[in-house]
């Protein structure tokens, strides 16, 4: 059994994984609608990746014979003029994710939660990589510069994301 605290603090989570699902299905159509195709299908992808994150969570919380509690979602806000200012807040929103993942990973050894903190450290590593693939794309994006074709190049790149 996982505290009230935890349980709310997971429940927390969720609900901000569920919110980046979102914000990133609003990247990947602000890519549709630019025409870059490879661009929206990598947002499109993340956006799938955010919303298991979420229910790996919400799984865990079951398990531990938790209480789900799926909150309202966050409408994104964004209103982005180009790929280099959407990824820039990618990095951002990524390392906001890491910081929130740190503070559950404090949460769960305060209260000697080793289950937690144990199921917590895949998240753990996979913020490594998620801020990591970002960064790689935003200095990608800062590489090609404005060039149209260079541009259309990254965009048949990241178009060929499984
Ligand atoms: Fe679920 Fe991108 O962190």
């Amino acid at each position: 059994m996982i505290s009230k605290t935890m349980e709310e603090a997971l429940n927390r989570q969720v609900n901000r994984e569920f919110y980046s699902s979102y914000l990133y299905l609003a990247m990947s159509a602000y890519f549709e609608s630019a025409s870059l195709k490879g661009f929206a299908h990598w947002m499109r992808a993340q956006a799938t990746e955010e919303r298991t994150h979420g229910q790996k969570i919400f799984d865990y919380i079951l398990a531990r014979g938790g209480k789900v509690t799926l909150g309202d979602i966050e409408a994104p806000r964004g209103k982005w003029t180009s790929a280099g200012k959407v990824f820039e807040e990618v990095v951002a929103h990524e390392q906001k994710v890491t910081g929130m993942i740190h503070t559950l990973v404090e949460l769960a050894d305060k209260e000697k939660d080793h289950a937690t903190f144990e199921m917590l450290q895949w998240f753990v590593k996979e913020q490594v990589e998620e801020e990591a693939n970002a960064g790689d794309i935003l200095a990608q994006i800062k590489l090609v510069g404005d060039i149209p074709g260079h541009l259309f190049w990254l965009d048949h790149q990241l178009g060929k994301r499984e």
